[in-house]
């Protein structure tokens, strides 16, 4: 049960007080207790989050429950100057929020945060400490970019000591840690790097950021296969946690959150890395796509669902006729156990069968996609690459197979319709079910209840 009544919060431990006292009765602290309005939680065991609620346990009375996200909700998020970054976010960065940047060195996590200190730093102050780079290079690299920001603090230091003391004095909204793991805190003796240190940096940065409100951005380099430990040791302690991505050689990032206490997960935000720096990219529809004018055999458009938005991906498809013992099968992209799954479908259940045949499968674009719907447009790219014939180049399709050849529904039928047609396509082969109940202008939707019928819907002159 809740009920409306100012509480006094101590900025020691946490602890909270129904009313003001001059000395914190839980950790005897002098004048830290300041009034929050908010929400007092009755009984409220496993209730709203409590900042600071097991320091307060010390002196043997029950853990206080502590209403300060009650009045965080309320304050303003930082808006972080792309929609793209706002998106992945869920809507901007709270105060006191804790955020992990990973990717790989060279992806762009210092250029995008850059980006990101500058926008903020333009209304509200900002401090962006980096123990890699020279506050000569991180100024220089601004300069490049063009970014001014009147209430942007650089600092090159790796004593956490330092950069918190720093922060507090600025009264930083936002402080971005670059990386944690050049990151040294006196509380640990390790090396920067350790796993102490990186844990102790973190729970040091946690803490800073819940007493003081300020939004941290804390960055950790990860390599592929993970040979560097650190964020994954670190993801628990944090409340967000944000992936950096790239397709190899390619120009664009995607950006997911793969955890997210204020937001939703999943959510995938995409950018490009240009001379200027990282530009959001606002259709990213247009990435997955390489299709030439010319339709050629083997390629389809289909409508993937990923990270809380419909993306249009050409799906690529080519097939030879096997000169092994057993055929060659190779999926980038997508499952490999599920094509084998889908090759088998083919065989059994339509004209067009793959048994003899090496069968490569691509994803353009370097995504990888693990929902169902890629079964049919699949099935389609391999039957149009064995049948030597282009399929329509204005065509998308989607939707799962099962193991007797049937179609099945896919979540989010209209809104994947939708994009397609807003990608300029005109004719969508769709899963019965995921016929739309009312006519889309502009698409012609066929709704297939079997495998062969799509075949014959998507060959049909
Ligand atoms: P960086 O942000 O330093 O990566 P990280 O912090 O993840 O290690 O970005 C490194 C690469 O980005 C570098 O190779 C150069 C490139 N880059 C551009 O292409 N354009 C730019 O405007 C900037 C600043 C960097
Ligand atoms: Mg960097």
């Amino acid at each position: 049960m809740a009920r409306n009544q100012p509480v006094y919060v101590c900025s020691s431990c946490g602890g909270e007080s129904l009313k003001w006292q001059g000395q914190c009765p839980h950790c005897g602290e002098w004048n830290t207790l300041t009034r929050v309005l908010g929400v007092r939680v009755a009984g409220g065991a496993g209730s709203a989050a409590h900042v600071g609620a097991s320091q307060a346990a010390a002196g043997g009375s029950l853990p206080a429950p502590v209403a300060l996200a009650a009045e965080a909700a309320t304050e303003p998020r930082l808006e972080l100057g792309m929609s793209e970054l706002d998106r992945v976010f869920g809507g901007g960065i709270g105060a006191g929020a804790v955020s992990l940047l990973g990717g790989e060195p060279g992806i762009g996590k210092s250029t995008l945060l850059l980006q990101v200190a500058a926008a903020v730093g333009a209304s509200r102050p900002v401090l962006y400490a980096s123990g890699e780079e020279s506050t000569q290079q991180i100024t220089q690299r601004a300069r490049r970019l063009s970014l001014a920001a009147a209430q942007l603090t650089l600092l090159s230091d790796n004593s956490l000591e330092s950069i918190l003391q720093l922060s507090s004095e600025r009264r930083a909204a936002l402080l971005v840690v670059d990386s944690i793991q050049t990151m040294q805190t006196a509380m640990a003796d390790s090396s920067p790097g350790s796993p102490q240190q990186l844990r102790e940096c973190t729970a040091a940065l946690v803490r800073f950021a819940k007493q003081g409100g300020t939004a941290v951005i804390i960055v950790g380099h990860v390599t592929k296969d993970g040979a560097i430990a650190g964020p994954k040791l670190l993801e628990h302690l944090v409340d967000t946690v944000l992936y950096f991505d790239a397709d190899a050689g390619s120009r664009y990032r995607m950006l997911r959150a793969t955890k997210n206490r204020f937001g939703p997960v999943n959510e995938l935000g995409f950018f490009a890395m240009t001379d200027a720096g990282l530009r959001e990219v606002r259709n990213p529809s247009a990435i997955f796509l390489s299709r030439s004018a010319q339709a050629v055999p083997g390629s389809l458009v289909m409508v993937a669902r990923d990270g809380g938005r419909a993306l249009l991906i050409e799906v690529q498809a080519l097939t030879d006729a096997t000169r092994f013992s057993a055929p060659r099968r190779v999926a980038q992209g997508v499952d490999a156990n599920r094509l084998s799954m889908l090759l088998a479908v083919m065989s059994r259940h339509s004209r067009l069968s793959p048994a003899e045949h090496d069968v490569y499968v691509n994803l353009v674009g370097g995504l990888s996609i693990a929902e169902t719907a890629t079964d049919l447009p699949l099935a389609l790219a391999i039957g149009s690459s064995l049948e030597g014939t282009a399929l329509d180049a204005k065509l998308v399709a989607f939707g799962e197979l099962g193991l007797t050849g049937e179609v099945r529904p896919v979540p989010y039928g209209e809104e994947r319709l939708k994009e397609a047609v807003k990608q300029g396509y005109t004719r969508a082969i769709v899963p019965q079910q995921n016929a739309p109940r009312q006519a889309i202008a502009g698409l012609e939707v066929r709704a297939v209840a079997t495998l062969a019928e799509a075949i014959e819907a998507a060959f049909r002159a």
